[in-house]
């Protein structure tokens, strides 16, 4: 019997036990018989082919393909109905049950004033650096002129790992890291997380974001501080917001001032968020120290800078009317949803 007669034999005869196959397991056999790689019918005659003249090889080849789509395509239309005659998958399916929802995620209500931020600072030629949360108090303290013997050093306000190294108490560090890494001029805004040993209650978290500010170049002065700070606060809370600098003081800042702004919430006409008083203090900020620029190896001759840092945490609780703290860390999706 030459190889096509074969082939075509082993198509009928397939075509034909396919129709008898009652369930899954003998379906398989019969695959595993009519076309299995080792012991099946087809490769029995495909062994053959080696023995033919070269002229022949294609012709008979292109045939067992033929024959082999076809019995595959028999065999996958029979498992198909074994498996709608046995109810299969769907046996185990109630359509009654109502369908699911799509589970829309949201930013965290944090990301968002940390996002707006950013942006402002961005579109204000500032690009965006970060730091270790692990810090050593040389980078924590020292370098930004704060002794270790002062107060916020003490290991009842600061989480210290091991000695001499502890979870940063604020994003200044990065100001250290920064230009340490780079030469002037220098725009940079530093988001991140930082620690300190507060009690977990409605208006204090132990752990919590802050955003740092610095800027160093020749010649640069506190009204450079004073209108960028004045344009951050028209970008962020709209055109009609001032800021006012109260005097105040931070080791590593010389002059320092806290920075309030009109209140967002009131427009300045006073309400309870902001005591009535029509402002809101929202950062802390200076002229870099020239202890700092000493630490890192600045000419304090040749630089000036300034720096600030914020919470936008608070800005969060206070935009968004969240009145306990501790929403923002619990991830309670009821929460958390509304910011979709
Ligand atoms: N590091 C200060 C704090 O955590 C904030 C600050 C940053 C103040 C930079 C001045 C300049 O309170």
């Amino acid at each position: 019997m030459d190889l096509i007669q074969e082939l075509e034999t082993l198509e009928r005869e397939g075509r034909e036990a396919v129709g008898t196959v009652r369930d899954a397991d003998a379906l398989e056999a019969l695959r595993v018989r009519l076309l299995g790689r080792k012991e099946g019918r087809l490769t029995a005659i495909l062994r053959q082919l080696a023995q033919l003249p070269p002229e022949q090889k294609p012709v008979i080849g292109a045939a067992a393909n033929r024959v082999k789509d076809a019995l595959t395509e028999l065999l996958e239309t029979r498992a198909a109905e074994l498996e709608a005659e046995s109810g299969g998958a769907a046996a185990g399916l109630d359509l009654t049950l109502p369908g699911r929802t799509a589970w829309r995620g949201a930013r965290h209500p944090v990301t968002l004033v940390v996002d707006e931020i950013t942006a402002v600072f961005r579109s204000l030629g500032f690009t965006r650096a970060r730091g270790p949360e692990a810090e050593t108090d040389w980078y924590n303290f020292v370098s930004l002129n704060t002794p270790l013997d002062h107060p916020a050093a003490d290991a009842a306000d600061t989480f210290y790992l091991s000695p001499g190294v502890l979870l940063r108490s604020h994003t200044s560090p990065v100001q250290i890291r920064t230009m340490q890494a780079f030469q002037p001029p220098i725009r940079v805004l530093i988001p991140g997380m930082v620690y300190r040993r507060d009690p977990f209650d409605a208006s204090h978290a132990p752990g919590f974001e802050q955003i740092e500010g610095l800027a160093v170049d020749e010649g640069i002065t506190f009204a450079d501080l004073k209108a960028t700070l004045a344009e951050f606060a028209r970008r962020l809370f709209g055109p009609a917001a001032k800021v006012r600098f109260r005097p105040s003081f931070f080791p590593f800042t010389e002059p320092s001032a806290e920075v309030d702004v009109t209140c967002f919430l009131c427009g300045a006409k006073g309400c309870s968020a902001c005591k009535g008083t029509g402002w809101m203090e929202i950062m802390g900020a200076g002229m870099v120290d020239p202890a700092v620029f000493e630490a890192v190896g600045y000419d304090p001759e040749r630089w000036t800078g300034w720096a600030f840092g914020m919470g936008p945490g608070r800005i969060a609780l206070l935009r968004y009317g969240i009145p306990d703290i501790r929403l923002l860390y619990e991830s309670d999706t009821r929460f958390l949803q509304q910011f979709a």
